[in-house]
């Protein structure tokens, strides 16, 4: 169970990573942390390329850290991003892309919670399976 100090960790650390994103060309910044069932948090950021599709979102930079370390049961994600130039409060809420979701759903389970954070008094927690719902998996052998 998630409880609202981890929530507000959780968008500390991606608020705070946040300032390591490299956009130089969309200008649209994002942070995300994203906390293991151990408790452990790997954050991550946007990673553009000249190549423009070659860029890479928080979200998987988070995930593919974690999972690089040998984590695979995850409970939650916060993600904070928008206009470099803009403070947080002027932001939108930024969501994961589709692609992304579909990156997650390897990970998540229903249970797992998304959040959308302006900063740690304004954000929206969304269980997965209201993010990517009838998501497409394989099973594993
Ligand atoms: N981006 C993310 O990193 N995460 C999101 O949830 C939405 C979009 C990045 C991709 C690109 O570097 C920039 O934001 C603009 O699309």
């Amino acid at each position: 169970m998630m409880q609202e100090t981890d929530i507000k960790r959780l968008i500390e650390s991606a608020s705070e990573i946040r300032k390591h994103s490299y956009a130089p060309y969309s200008h649209f910044t994002v942070g995300a942390a994203l906390m293991a069932k151990d408790g452990s948090i790997y954050t991550g950021v946007n990673v553009e390329n000249a190549s423009y599709p070659v860029g890479i979102c928080a979200e998987r930079t988070a995930f593919v850290k974690a999972v690089s370390e040998g984590k695979s049961e995850f409970c939650a994600i916060a993600i904070v991003g928008g206009r470099k130039e803009q403070s947080e409060s002027a932001h939108e809420l930024c969501y994961p892309c589709g692609l992304c979701r579909q990156f997650m759903a390897e990970w998540c389970k229903e249970d797992f919670l998304v959040i959308a954070a302006k900063n740690t008094n304004e954000y929206c927690v969304h269980p997965f399976s209201e993010i990517l719902p009838f998501a497409f998996s394989l099973s594993k052998e």
